[in-house]
């Protein structure tokens, strides 16, 4: 029997977890990424989880038949380069050359959400769909678009829906990527805890309070528990989020959109708002059939979609 080990390399820790044919998560294992320490360390921490994890498994290193990874950030996938992951401090690495010389196995990289999606589409919330477009609601906002069961590779980047333009120029802020006006100013964890902090800068009453450290799910539990400001920043935050799939919508006409990452955890009061503002946004043929639904794979979504680089693209 074959095996499979998928990556997830996130800014803190680095995921690896070994998938068989069918995308079933049989083991994890998690380490630090030591990303202070530079790329060279880092890509050592990657051969050395991979190789713990099967020696730790039932199986051997000959049944692992390839190593699936997923990066933050934008890449060329055709030549196996991280162009800008400035999470984990990559530029211009060529990552699959480097992995596939210390591992001796074949390797595939992808972007992060467009492996999340895949993973989603394989064994999650996106199971026996052929068309589906995920969301990753976290530090940045992710995305990724499969058709006919695979990612959707465009020039080698799409998929970045984090960086669609949707916040009018007047109200608009600077993105992560240089850019005014993205999604994810406004939909990612990130940009919920800047408008929380904007709104007690300003005096707004609310029971929000200026803690170095607020997490995005104070706003929503403030929000849940009746307070109006954070109830506004939920809703916008859901407003473009839900904008953008009437856009998407338009462009690709999928079946489901999958909503993940951390803010999702919000549930409701999110879900709900994206969905009325889809309503009314999308034209009703396009919104026949298309359903909004929350993530399945939580956390694991990434090794099982990395895993699945090797099987499925
Ligand atoms: C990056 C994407 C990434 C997303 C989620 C965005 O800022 O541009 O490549 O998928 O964050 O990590
Ligand atoms: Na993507
Ligand atoms: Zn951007």
């Amino acid at each position: 029997e074959n095996i499979y080990v998928g990556v997830d390399l996130g800014g803190t820790a680095i995921k690896v977890g070994i998938c068989n044919e069918e995308g079933h998560l049989l083991h994890k294992y998690e380490g630090p990424t030591e990303t202070a320490k530079g790329v060279d360390t880092v890509i050592g921490n990657i051969e050395k989880y991979v190789r713990h994890i099967v020696e730790e498994s039932p199986y051997s290193w000959d049944q692992l038949a390839g190593v699936g990874a997923g990066f933050a950030g934008f890449m060329n996938i055709r030549e196996g380069i991280i162009i800008l992951a400035p999470n984990v401090g990559f530029k211009d690495v060529p990552i699959r050359a480097l992995l596939e010389e210390r591992l001796g196995k074949p390797v595939k990289i992808d972007n992060d959400a467009n492996v999340a999606a895949l993973g989603e589409a394989w064994s999650g919330a996106g199971r026996g769909i052929e068309n589906c477009v995920c969301y990753t609601l976290g530090t940045g906002v992710g995305g990724g678009i499969i058709i006919n069961g695979k990612i959707y590779q465009g020039g080698g980047m799409a998929g970045e829906l984090g960086h669609i333009t949707v916040v009018p120029d007047l109200e608009a802020i600077q993105c992560g990527c240089g850019k005014m006006g993205c999604l994810e100013t406004v939909s990612s964890a990130t940009g919920i805890i800047r408008m929380a902090k904007d709104a007690v800068a300003r005096g707004d009453r609310t029971s929000l309070s200026l803690v170095e450290n607020i997490a995005a799910k104070e706003v929503f539990d403030a929000a849940k528990a009746g307070d109006e400001v954070a109830l506004r920043i939920v809703k916008r935050a859901a407003y473009y989020l839900g904008k953008s799939m009437a856009t998407v919508a338009a462009v690709l006409n999928p079946e489901v959109f999958i909503i993940g990452g951390g803010v999702s955890k919000a549930g409701d009061i999110l879900f709900d708002e994206v969905r009325a503002v889809f309503a009314k946004l999308a034209p009703e043929p396009l919104q026949r059939g298309v359903s909004i639904v929350p993530a399945e794979l939580g956390n694991d979504a990434g090794v099982v979609g990395a895993a699945g680089l090797l099987l499925r693209s």
